[in-house]
């Protein structure tokens, strides 16, 4: 080989050597900024032990100022509900249950035995996008059709006063309860906004929007979908003291004694002695609270700014952008995916039901985690095994954070209710829960629970049972309405007082 030939040869080796390393410098620095970004938020999102008692701490104070009807950000809502099914209820029943992504025209034929469900049915309607921001009256009319339509396929017909259908309405948004079938709407949550309904009786717009289309009915009770959960769970065992959603929104409500309920204390005599409080602790707003700066521009940017700080914490309508607001963070900071990705800006364009499947994808490349952002984002750009582990990391941490929250709330809540050891033996507790999220969500359950174990200790929370109550918002108001209906009619309208 010529010198010439040789001397070449080196050149070109020594140049892809410097461009190797280069390259590996390049990508290990790259990496390191990723790693120490991850860590730092890590750090900031996550609640330590002491974090999270101070979390829970606040959630209690907020619970007992909200039941004294002092200033808190936990609304303690009384239900009004003292009568739950019994099981003795008869008769055919239909409920509408409005809440999250769409609602459900519910039906229901109670046999003699005691308990006995003979038909159920249960049908979804999708709600148009329009319908989350049209006029109230416009929204209340269209779901009226849709249940007249159901309830036709069902032999029901138009009937004159006491041959009406007995409707019973699952409304899962904040409303103070007059009585157990009227009350007014506090504010609209999640993706709802629809003007007119703000201050109005949400029992009395159905029965409207029913008269409207000639086709009259009682609206019998009105329930929130944690109140929903409870009746349905109580229904089969009567030990269930908690009903608890975890889907598009977030909340709970528990039985409280009536004699804790001090804002009630001007009302006249009570036939029980306890309450279902529906907590609203999506509103749960603290200093204690882990919220970074893209919490702040998702809130701001949200139907409700300033509202709902838990529930934009924690959930299923949330926890898919604030995982697009922390990638685009690290796209811009780290050069995630090439740094520029246009793809990343769209809000909305990842869900909670997205970031779960990456969340359960176990495999060791991430291939499905790449499919996931290839479809559902758009995203062009070429990915490595590293880019994928990071997106992994970044979905874990904020459903980690999501699951912590929700464990304080949970803590707090045993321990107004004198049932987590503080107060004696820790009492087994059944939580009846639905929703989305823990339903379908695995890796964020098994987080939760070890969140309970490390707020609660590993004894106090093996003996917290959450027990997934299938349908149980449309469950509970369909027999809520058949117990509503049997109830002497003065009953109805002085209920809980
Ligand atoms: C509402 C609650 C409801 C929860 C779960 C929240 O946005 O304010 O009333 O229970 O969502 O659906």
């Amino acid at each position: 080989m010529s010198s010439n030939r040789q001397k070449s040869l080196l050149l070109l080796a020594g140049a892809a050597a410097a461009a190797g390393f280069v390259a590996v410098g390049y990508r290990t620095w790259h990496s390191s900024r990723k790693r120490t970004l991850l860590g730092q938020m890590r750090k900031r999102m996550l609640l330590d032990d002491s974090g999270l008692i101070e979390v829970r701490d606040d959630f209690c104070k907020q619970m007992v100022a909200g039941l004294n009807g002092e200033t808190s950000s936990l609304l303690m809502i009384p239900s009004m509900v003292d009568i739950i099914p019994s099981g003795n209820e008869r008769g055919r029943y239909l409920a509408l249950d409005l809440g999250g992504t769409n609602f459900r025209c519910v039906y229901i034929k109670l046999g003699d035995g005691k308990g006995q469900i003979e038909d159920v049915k249960i049908e979804q309607c999708e709600i148009p996008e329009h319908h989350f921001t049209s006029p109230a009256a416009d929204l209340f009319t269209f779901m009226a059709e849709k249940m007249v339509a159901f309830a036709k396929t069902l032999g029901f017909s138009r009937g004159h006063a006491s041959e009406r259908p007995v409707v019973g309405f699952c409304f899962s948004f904040p409303c103070q309860h007059i009585s157990l079938n009227s009350g007014k709407l506090i504010r609209w949550t999640k993706k709802f906004n629809n003007p007119g309904a703000v201050g109005e009786d949400p029992v009395r717009m159905l029965e409207d929007a029913f008269d409207r289309i000639d086709f009259p009915v009682d609206v019998d009770c009105m329930v929130n979908d944690t109140v929903g959960v409870l009746a349905a769970a109580r229904y089969l065992d009567s030990s269930v003291m908690i009903g608890m959603i975890l889907g598009t929104g977030t909340n709970a409500c528990y039985v409280e004694k009536i004699d804790n309920v001090r804002k009630l204390a001007q009302t006249p005599r009570r036939r029980r002695q306890t309450m279902i409080i529906n907590i609203e602790w999506g509103a749960f707003t603290s200093k204690t609270l882990p919220r970074l700066e893209f919490d702040r521009d998702l809130d701001s940017s949200s139907a409700n700014p300033g509202e709902m700080q838990l529930e934009k914490l924690t959930s299923g309508m949330y926890l898919g952008e604030v995982t697009r607001r922390i990638l685009l963070q690290f796209a811009e900071q780290t050069g995630l995916f090439g740094g520029s990705v246009p793809e990343l800006q769209t809000p909305g364009s990842l869900t909670t039901p997205d970031t779960s499947r990456i969340d359960h994808d176990s495999t060791f490349f991430g291939g499905p985690t790449g499919d996931i952002l290839r479809s559902e984002l758009g995203l062009s750009h070429w990915q490595t095994f590293w880019d994928r582990q990071l997106v992994r990391d970044i979905v874990r941490l904020v459903a980690q954070r999501s699951s912590q929250l929700i464990a304080a709330g949970i803590a707090a809540l045993l321990r107004q209710m004198e049932r987590d050891g503080t107060f004696g033996p820790m009492q087994r507790t059944v939580v009846a829960v639905d929703g989305g999220m823990f339903a379908h969500y695995r890796a964020f359950r098994e987080e939760l629970l070890s969140a309970l174990e490390r707020i609660m200790g590993a004894e106090a929370a093996h003996q917290i049972v959450l027990k997934h109550q299938q349908d149980g918002s449309s469950m509970g108001a369909v027999t809520m309405a058949g117990a509503a209906a049997g109830a002497p009619s003065q009953w109805r309208s002085e209920a809980g007082g």
